[in-house]
């Protein structure tokens, strides 16, 4: 078999930044923010950043690299690869099936972006009141009835999204790269046209239904620091979920994409241009779309109330309307197409680790490990689809997209700062590296981080998901 590796650094770095820049960050961060107090969540998640994100990031890519260069590619194997003693392997199965998981309810939210990117081309949304606008998005996951005459859209979207990962899985690293070289940059533009819609917007949104609506107080609502929650576990909990869900790590695709990189490049420096692409598309891209334009039309009384994935499907379709239909079809298709190519170059990232597992230990094909994935994602996946409104969607999220990255991410800094060793592991960070990383970080990722985790995991017994 042909060793593959990324085409250029550029690719690489997109295909990175594609990996971290998801739905997570235009989607899951305004809830995640809004449900754990606004402002007091920043503190925590800007602290999660810097003492568990950016470690686990440099973690994770050296433990790929060094996986690529005995020509590994999936985690069981590289897990492996680090000590003698057989468990490790299945800490990497885990991961897996974390992946797995997300990809399941994550691929249904990337279904209905496609979705609407349709609808908003066909005018679905034309002349509909806010409270239509909601109901559609209830009509459409409520899916016993039927949405625009065709019967169980929901799913037909879902088996086309999912068809669409399959295919370009099949197509290995190059497809990936390809779609991440085009959506990436295109959903930056797309973003930063919106945040500046939802930064001047102020009160001209506000009508007689909504008359205390205004944008300022969704970006203030996030961004006035509140110091009182900072004692409280749960917000921790959620602060870091976040950190590892939007970063990519905790489940293995950094070091599936990272088996890829050249054995002589750079990682350090790439894996903190990903991150912090990540990070400012997230707190800054991110604040400022969802939040501030919904609170801009409906006010920030209605976001605490609704905050959930669906709100910037419930909202933004009505107040792209009142731009009028071309204008608003075209907002409608930016919107929309950006969330999709972020979510699709996020949940290609997800299939990596299968379609390698199988092909390492069961020497499949990667057409064959694709179009698996692709079924098991249907499987795992139809009950979020059918029973959306029953909660298991939540479920979903937070066993997968919360505490299993904690638990995999925690396993995993063990392994490399302690058993492989840190000044082995360090080294490996080091290698072929273009910049030198603050040496403190080395004492940061064998204390510090592993002793957060500990205290983060621990802390999610206390606090259940509400
Ligand atoms: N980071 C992606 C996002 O923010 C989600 C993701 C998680 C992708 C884990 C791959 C692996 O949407």
């Amino acid at each position: 078999m042909k060793a593959e590796s990324w085409g250029t650094r550029l690719g690489l770095i997109l295909a990175m930044a594609g990996n971290a820049v998801g739905l997570g960050n235009f989607l899951r961060f305004p809830v995640q923010a809004v449900q754990n107090g606004g402002g007091a969540f920043i503190i925590p998640y800007l602290v999660c950043f810097l003492l568990m994100g950016i470690p686990l990031l440099w973690v994770e890519w050296s433990v790929g690299r060094f996986g690529g260069k005995k020509g590994i590619h999936s985690t069981p194997f590289i897990l492996d690869a680090m000590d003698r003693r057989r468990f490790w392997k299945y800490i990497g199965v885990f991961g897996i099936f974390t992946n797995i998981a997300v990809a399941s309810y994550y691929c249904y939210i990337e279904s209905w972006t496609l979705s609407y990117v349709f609808h908003s081309i066909i005018g679905t949304f034309r002349g509909m009141s806010q409270a239509e606008v909601a109901q559609f998005f209830v009509d459409y996951t409520e899916i016993d009835k039927t949405t625009l005459g065709i019967p169980y859209e929901a799913i037909v979207f879902y088996i086309l999204c999912l068809a669409l990962n399959t295919w370009i899985l099949s197509r290995g690293l190059a497809g990936i790269e390809k779609v991440a070289v085009v959506g990436v940059p295109l959903l930056l533009i797309f973003g930063a046209f919106l945040a500046f819609q939802g930064l001047t917007l102020g009160t001209s949104g506000a009508t007689p239904e909504h008359p205390d609506a205004n944008s300022w107080e969704g970006i203030n609502f996030l961004w006035t620091p509140q110091y009182d929650s900072l004692l409280n576990p749960k917000v921790w909990l959620a602060a870091a979920g976040q950190i590892f869900f939007t970063l990519s790590v905790g489940m293995g695709t950094i070091q599936c994409y990272a088996s890829y990189v050249r054995s002589k490049e750079d990682i350090a420096l790439n894996a903190t241009s990903a991150g912090f692409t990540n990070e400012f598309v997230e707190v800054v891209l991110g604040s400022l779309i969802v939040i501030p334009i919904a609170a801009g039309y409906l006010g920030i009384d209605w976001v605490r109330e609704n905050a959930g994935f669906g709100m910037a499907f419930q909202t933004m379709p009505y107040l792209f309307d009142k731009w009028g239909a071309l204008l608003g079809a075209i907002a409608g298709v930016f919107w929309f197409g950006l969330l999709f190519f972020a979510g699709i170059t996020s949940s290609l990232a997800m299939g990596t680790p299968w379609v390698g597992f199988m092909q390492d230990e069961f020497r499949w094909t990667r057409e064959k490990g694709a179009l698996s994935f692709g079924l098991i994602i249907l499987a795992f996946g139809l009950p979020t689809v059918l029973f959306f409104h029953q909660g298991v969607f939540d479920e979903y999220d937070y066993w997968g997209g919360t505490v299993s990255l904690v638990i995999f991410a925690l396993i995993e800094i063990i392994l490399f700062a302690w058993i492989f060793g840190i000044d082995k592991g360090w080294a490996e960070l080091m290698e072929g590296s273009d910049i030198k990383v603050p040496i403190v970080y080395k004492y940061i990722i064998k204390y510090i981080t592993p002793v957060l985790l500990l205290f983060v995991f621990l802390g999610s017994f206390i606090s259940p998901p509400v």
